[in-house]
């Protein structure tokens, strides 16, 4: 099973993809997770920072061999759930030639939606409990440029080639898992 959660900032992909992970017993690759755990005091780190920080994306030569080092451990041989990858249509060719090669396929794409406003004043909720440097009003407003002009082409990539779910994101998390359950059966 693999499965493409593609959304702006703050539409509900990594609360889908803890839930998803448990119930289809696959891994969750949140590469906003790994960059996060790679962003220590080392230069390397300071550089994937910058960019997090600043709510631009961090270069390929930088994301690449992180996602792939990842996809080559054991437990991702049943697949996997993409969190925030690919999040351009380089990076989206980069995951069709690796999936080409290693003979599998998505299953399906699922494009969460929900309104900006809403987006804005959950990532600002969230920031009031948890700390992550670039839940700033500023920084996500760089955060929605970048999906609108960067990943938001992904869409396209995919409609020609693959199955691709629209969910209404702005319902109750239950509402929105329940969604992506039947849309993953009905897919298969
Ligand atoms: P990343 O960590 O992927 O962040 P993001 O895409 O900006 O998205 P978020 O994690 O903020 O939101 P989410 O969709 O996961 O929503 P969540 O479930 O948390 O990327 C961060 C940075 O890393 C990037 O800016 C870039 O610099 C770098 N990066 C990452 N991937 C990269 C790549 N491939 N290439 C290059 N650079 C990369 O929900 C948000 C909040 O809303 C939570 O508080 C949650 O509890 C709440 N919530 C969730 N669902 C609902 C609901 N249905 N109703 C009400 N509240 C809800
Ligand atoms: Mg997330």
């Amino acid at each position: 099973m693999r499965i493409v959660l593609i959304g702006p900032p703050g539409a509900g992909k990594g609360t889908q993809c803890k839930r998803l992970a448990k119930h289809f017993s696959i891994p969750h690759l949140s590469t906003g997770d790994m960059l996060r755990d790679t962003s220590d005091s080392s230069p390397l780190g300071k550089l994937v920072r910058s960019y997090i920080d600043a709510g631009r994306l961090a270069p390929d030569y930088l994301v690449l061999p992180i996602v792939t080092k990842r996809l080559a451990q054991p437990d991702c041989k049943n697949g996997g759930l993409f969190d925030g990858f690919p999040r351009t249509v380089n990076q989206a060719e980069k995951l069709d030639e690796y999936l080409a090669q290693a003979e599998t396929q998505l299953n399906l794409v699922i494009h969460l939606e929900v309104d900006q406003d809403e987006l804005t004043e959950r990532i600002l909720k969230r920031a009031e409990v948890e700390s992550r440097a670039d839940d700033t009003p500023e920084t996500i407003k760089a955060r929605f440029e970048v999906y609108h002009h960067q990943t938001a082409p992904v869409l396209e990539h995919y409609r020609a080639k693959e199955k691709i779910a629209k969910i209404d994101g702005m319902q109750s998390p239950d509402r929105v898992f329940t969604e992506i359950i039947d849309a993953i059966s009905t897919s298969q």
